[in-house]
């Protein structure tokens, strides 16, 4: 069985916890996209882990877990992720393995994803400031660093030089601590293999790909150009991997509500107090730099938008419980864009300036009740798609199925 399990929105959809909880049932768990930007937290009960680019499996349980070459790589959060883990009584070092071919983010990427927002001003994306847009970029550039590039240290030496002169040159940044991440890769290098291993074991195991951020940030289908560097939808498994994945399922998160961190346009968006309620209820703030989230009801043209480029054949849904006790919910049903009705957009560029239309539904005060109900019916009616799992509370166990 081959599973991927990904964001239908901005991310945050809760698909750490989601993917856990999911985990046990798989031999793998395997991240196909994004970076450090990515913060998936996934509360056990006892403990509660924040994971920036170790997969999301349940390290209670057997399952392994794997970071494909589509993956940027911050040795650094990585080594800290697995310390942590070990801290608390979870030695995964025999449990992750991690791609030669993917990309490593260096400090020179950080300081140009910083300074880019800086010079772009007021057109800055609200980046996580992680270095990702810079690595891709680097990796287009064929200038980037792989891991399997630390194996010849005078070949990489060369590598080093070059990304030196190159910053230097165009952006002025200076950076020439290269022992620094020598270090840190020293340290995690136990656990890097061939992507080609990788693909023997995953070839007749059960494996389920866990997505970063979500389809309305992918960087060819999201809100371009407020969205991530790399590919978030369902495409992203076989080209973070490298060869072909028959996939039997793919699974998409969404939130009963909608978030986004960072700017861009959002048509549901509430302010004031409104978007305040959903932003504490919800408790919103980021996983990754602890800014708080912009909150709006669920946006169906949107969602419908995610299904279609995505191929989603089931969906579960996250934070319902949130909304518990409110008086009304709403659901943005249909657009106007300059006077003509719209059900789901075919092009995202114009979506700022659409007028939302909103269906109410009476709020519920548990999720056993007929209220909630007839919102979960009306979302898979409007949808075509059928709602398998909803998650009832933050725990990885709290899930009605
Ligand atoms: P998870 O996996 C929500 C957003 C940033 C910014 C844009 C580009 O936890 O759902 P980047 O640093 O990637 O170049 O920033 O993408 N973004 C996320 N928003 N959840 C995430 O990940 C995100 N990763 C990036 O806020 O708007
Ligand atoms: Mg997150």
């Amino acid at each position: 069985m081959k599973t991927v399990c990904f964001g239908l929105q901005w991310g945050d959809e809760g698909k750490g916890k989601v993917t856990t909880y999911l985990s046990k049932e798989y031999d793998y768990v395997v991240r196909y996209s994004g970076g450090s930007n990515a913060g998936h937290t996934v509360e056990y009960g006892d403990f509660k882990l924040v994971h920036h680019l170790v997969p999301s499996f349940d390290v209670r349980k057997g399952v392994k877990g794997y970071i494909s070459n589509g993956v940027v790589v911050d040795l650094n959060v990585i080594d800290k992720e697995i310390e942590e883990l070990k801290r608390i009584g979870f030695d995964i070092s025999s449990k992750l393995n991690i791609s030669a071919f993917a990309h490593v983010v260096l400090p020179v990427h950080k300081i140009l994803d910083e300074k880019m927002e800086l010079v772009k001003g007021d057109k800055a994306v609200g980046t996580t400031k992680r270095g990702i847009g810079p690595t891709y970029a680097d990796r287009v550039h064929r200038i980037g660093i792989r891991l399997a590039d630390f194996e010849d240290k005078y070949l990489l030496a060369e590598k080093f030089s070059t990304i030196n002169k190159i910053y230097k040159e165009l952006y002025d940044i200076e950076w020439n601590n290269y022992n620094s991440v020598i270090e840190q890769y020293d340290r995690i290098s136990k656990l890097i293999i061939s992507p080609l291993e990788m693909k023997k074991d995953l070839e007749n195991s059960n494996v389920l790909f866990e997505g970063t951020q979500g389809v309305l940030l992918d960087v060819d289908m999201g809100t371009y150009p407020y969205v991530t560097g790399t590919f978030c939808n369902t495409t992203g498994v076989e080209s973070g991997l490298g060869y072909k994945i028959n996939l039997d399922k793919r699974i998409g998160i969404f939130k009963a509500y909608i978030t986004r961190v960072g700017e861009g346009p959002f048509p549901t968006e509430l302010f004031g107090d409104e978007g305040e309620i959903l932003r504490q209820a919800g408790k919103e703030f980021g996983a990754t730099t602890g800014r708080p989230r912009r909150c709006g009801w669920l946006d169906l043209p949107l969602l419908k938008y995610a299904i279609e480029i995505s191929g989603c054949d089931e969906m579960i849904m996250t934070k319902a419980d949130v909304l518990a006790g409110m008086e009304k919910i709403k659901v943005g049903v249909r657009y106007a864009i300059n006077g003509k009705k719209i059900e789901m957009p075919y092009n995202l560029s114009k979506i700022d300036k659409a007028q939302v239309e909103y269906a109410e539904f009476k709020g519920w005060n548990s999720l056993e009740d007929k209220e909630f109900q007839k919102f979960v019916e009306f979302i898979e009616s409007e949808t075509g798609v059928k709602i398998t799992y909803i998650s009832t509370g933050a725990k990885v166990d709290q899930v009605l199925t």
